[in-house]
């Protein structure tokens, strides 16, 4: 099949990529030049384990074409997916403006039937207005959310846990059924705002896993009891589930927070209560505070204190800072005198400019130099593999508070650390 991708960032690559893969041709539109020249040369802007090479096998087999002229991306295609950006403006509700102006365009360039499916994560009411944009009744609409994971995107794209179509309309249901035709995954099909929730439900249950084990873990600080333990123990229930049990310092990244944030104004505006989705927000709001009284308790105060974060990506085996915990963090150290310095394996030289008062190098044993104390604030396993003896000797202090409970308690406090986990007491 022709197919489409508007929209060449994470989720219009991953997709596109898989459907390559899967023996279909792809034109890939984005409106950023210095992207489509990137693409074309065979190299993906952001780091996804797995992408580059595969993007070069599609290219060299003629399957992937990228390119910044919309009309010519359009011409073949019988399945148009929108894959662009849509942020969240301050109240909640979806910033339109790309959406609302490649609708537009669409209009206008579209003369013939045509399968239009939007991935693009958009709140309920926001979808309800864009689709009375999309006026030509040569187009069939659907919706089918996206449920990737930054870190194995194309993993999960080609493997979905299921697929959700949500239409009303026969053709554009043919259409993506056919499509995914030789995906292994379920397949629901349901309506439009159906698909949506089903989308904004998954992400916002996610966070509240992640909330209630780590409220879980606090009171198991409290009481001397061991969350690995504990999410082991409820997580062999199969009515429970053993993922996202993982107690840190909370969620980050760009899905859940803020897909749990729309669920809640959305929510509201339909004058319905989430009551547990906003006391998910606001737990994860302070859950960081939990490695800081951590470091209270053995520094005292911790002004002029010099403390290393190690990690900057909202999770590891990615390149994303967006509402990372390791910034929260940072600012938090910075506003109460600290010295910080920070460790990242990917993204030093991104989060250099950004956080110009910080050391930040992609060596972590320059960064451990002359430090009080070092917080694990991403869950880099590459962690658990360095030389903890030489960072022994290299820093100041012997403090460790792992944010992320990834490392080896016993082994660290045979080297001589004071060992810190969440819930790992
Ligand atoms: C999330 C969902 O997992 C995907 O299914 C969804 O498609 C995607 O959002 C999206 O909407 O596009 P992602 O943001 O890549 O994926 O990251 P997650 O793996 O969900 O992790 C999010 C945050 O939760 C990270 O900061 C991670 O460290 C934290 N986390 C995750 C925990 O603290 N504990 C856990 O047990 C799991």
């Amino acid at each position: 099949m022709n197919i489409c991708i508007i929209g060449a960032g994470y989720v219009g690559l991953a997709t596109g990529i898989s459907f390559c893969i899967k023996g279909h041709r792809v034109e890939f539109y984005d409106s950023d030049r210095n992207k489509i020249l990137i693409l074309n040369d065979g190299r993906v802007p952001f780091y996804e384990k797995g992408m580059e090479e595969a993007l070069q096998k599609c290219i060299k087999r003629g399957s992937a074409i990228f390119t910044d002229n919309l009309k010519k991306a359009l011409k073949e295609a019988a399945v148009i997916f929108i894959c662009v950006n849509a942020p969240t403006l301050p109240r909640g509700k979806t910033d339109l403006t790309s959406i609302k102006s490649l609708f537009s365009k669409l209009n206008k360039l579209i003369k013939r039937k045509v399968t239009i499916a939007i991935k693009t994560t958009i709140n309920p009411d926001d979808y309800l207005e864009v689709k009375k944009l999309l006026k030509n009744e040569n187009f069939h609409l659907a919706v089918n959310p996206e449920f990737l994971r930054e870190g194995s995107a194309l993993k999960d794209s080609l493997n979905p846990f299921r697929i959700v179509i949500g239409t009303y309309d026969e053709s554009s249901k043919k259409d993506l059924e056919n499509l995914y035709s030789n995906f292994d995954s379920p397949k629901i099909i349901t309506d439009p705002l159906s698909a949506i929730m089903i989308k904004y439900a998954s992400n916002s249950f996610l966070a509240v896993k992640i909330s209630f084990i780590n409220e879980i873990a606090n009171l198991c600080d409290k009481i001397g009891a061991n969350i690995d333990d504990v999410a082991t123990g409820i997580g062999l229930d199969p009515r429970i589930g053993k993922d996202f049990l993982k107690a840190g310092i909370g969620f980050g990244g760009s899905c859940l927070p803020k897909d749990t944030r729309n669920l809640i104004s959305f929510s509201k505006r339909a004058k319905a209560n989430i009551s547990i989705a906003e006391k998910v927000y606001e737990i994860n709001d302070v859950q960081f505070l939990a490695a800081i009284d951590k470091l209270k308790e053995v520094l005292g105060n911790l002004k002029g204190k010099t403390i290393a974060v190690l990690g900057l990506a909202f999770k590891g085996g990615t390149d994303d800072l967006r509402d990372s915990v390791s910034l929260k963090i940072i600012n938090y150290l910075k506003k109460h005198g600290v010295i910080v310095r920070a460790h990242d394996y990917m993204i030093y030289e991104k989060a250099g400019k950004l956080l110009k008062d910080v050391f930040i190098s992609g060596d972590i044993y320059s960064v451990a130099e002359g430090c009080d104390a070092l917080i694990i604030a991403t869950d880099w396993q590459e962690y658990k593999r360095i030389d903890w003896a030489k960072i022994k000797n290299l820093t100041t202090g012997n403090l460790i508070i792992d944010g992320r409970n990834i490392l080896n308690k016993k082994l660290l406090i045979k080297l001589g650390f004071i060992y810190s986990g969440i819930g790992r007491s």
